[in-house]
Parts: structure tokens; sequence; C-alpha cells
């Protein structure tokens, strides 16, 4: 067992426990993206908003990959975090429509930006992207994609499916299926798992009666059940 200080308080931990879900365990809430929104999925590290603050390192950590040493004063909520933190969701913002644009308004994303208290960005937003319709039971808006990589990691390692991958470059780089052909002409099975593993609403499924984006308020509510969330659709 290790024990370190959490925002002053003693807490004891396993070597491998993550300060992420040491901070969950611990009643205290960190926005994030790409790691703890679709639970099945491997931390990634790579949105940066879980970034906590621990006393004496020159850079911040993002808290889903950073586990714990003895004697480790972490702060989760210091005037450095809330900054970075600040400046991160502004920076995601700008790779995302403006709210009332959004695919989904009510996305896992937008709580995050309330959660940080930023709902708008100064920065240019990326080259804009045509919506792929071309599958009855999936809607892509890759202007709604923060490249989180949740899509990625949950049909490569949760489906062996291997479809979604990343493509291109710099600011014109984007997730893709297969060659970055049109869902429809892919190997894609719309098995689900990515757009239940997106934060953003950029994966969306269709209803197939309408062919509408069925969005987390349009969708049906949410019940109990034994499903081991294998994302089949059903
Ligand atoms: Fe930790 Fe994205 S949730 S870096």
């Amino acid at each position: 067992m290790i024990s370190f200080t959490l925002n002053g308080k003693t807490v004891h931990a396993e070597q491998d426990e993550t300060l992420f879900d040491i901070a969950q365990r611990e009643g205290l809430s960190l926005p994030h993206l790409c790691s703890g929104y679709h639970t099945h999925n491997k931390a990634d590290g790579n949105c940066r908003l879980c970034v906590v603050e621990v006393e004496g390192e020159r850079t911040l950590s993002a808290s889903c990959k950073r586990t714990v040493h003895d004697g480790m004063k972490v702060h989760t909520h210091s005037e450095r975090v809330t900054k970075s933190r600040k400046m991160i969701m502004e920076l995601l913002l700008a790779d995302h429509p403006e709210h009332n644009q959004s695919p989904d308004p009510n996305a896992h994303f937008w709580q995050m930006a309330d959660e940080v208290g930023i709902q708008t960005s100064r920065f240019s937003p990326r080259p804009t992207l045509e919506p792929d319709f071309t599958h009855p039971a999936l809607a892509v808006n890759l202007n709604a994609c923060i490249q989180c990589t949740n899509c990625i990691r949950a049909c490569q390692d949760l489906q062996s499916n291997d479809v979604l991958g990343m493509f291109g470059r710099g600011a014109r780089s984007t997730i893709a299926f297969d060659q970055n052909d049109p869902v429809f002409d892919s190997t894609c099975v719309a098995c689900g798992e990515c757009i239940q593993s997106c934060p953003t609403g950029a994966l969306l499924p269709r209803d197939p009666q309408t062919g509408d984006a069925v969005t987390a308020s349009n969708s049906l509510k949410r019940v109990d059940s034994l499903c081991p969330f294998c994302g089949v659709g059903c």
C-alpha cells in the first residue's frame, strides 16, 4: 500500500492505481474525455483534461495515466490546474462546432465544458469537413471530432475490427474508416462500439425510420440492464 496526500488529505492506495481512479473513489470529480467515459476503454492520456499537479514537478500529469508513489503531494484543483484545464478545453472547443450547431448539444463533451466553465473558444476552427451519412446505421460528423481516439481503441481493442484509425497529418488529421473511405464502402460492420465510446456526438446512430442522427436528448431513456456493452446496438 502507498500513502500520499490528495488535496491535503492522506490517502492510501495500491501502487498501480491511477490518480484518476483514486480521485473518483475519494468522491472528487475530474473532467475527462479520452478515459473514464467509456468504462471499457483503456486510458490514453491524450485529451489532457484530467491533469493534476504533483508538488515539485514542472509539468502537470494526466491523472488517468499517472500512478502513485509514497509521499507524493497531489492537487486536483489548484490555480495552475484550473487555468490549464480552461486552456485545454478552449483548444478542444476549437475542434468542435459551437454549442447550438453541435450534433449532440447534450453530449458528455458539453457536460465537461460546463464542469470546466468554458463554452467558447478564441482559437480558429479546423478546416470544415463534409458529414458522412452514407451508412444507414451511422452518422459521422468529423467537425465534432476532438480526436480523443476512444472510437479507435473501441474498434481495435474491444471489437478487434480494426476499421478505424488516424488519417492525414497536423490540422488535417482525422479519424478514418479504412483508407478514409465513406463508411458505407468501408469494412465497418456497424457494431456500434465506436458510437458508444464517442463523447462528442461526432459518431451517432441513425434512426432506421427517419434516418436522423439519434442524440442523447432524442434517444430512448437509459435503463438498468445486464448488457455487457458489446456495442451490437440492440
Ligand atoms: Fe485523462 Fe483524457 S481523460 S487525458
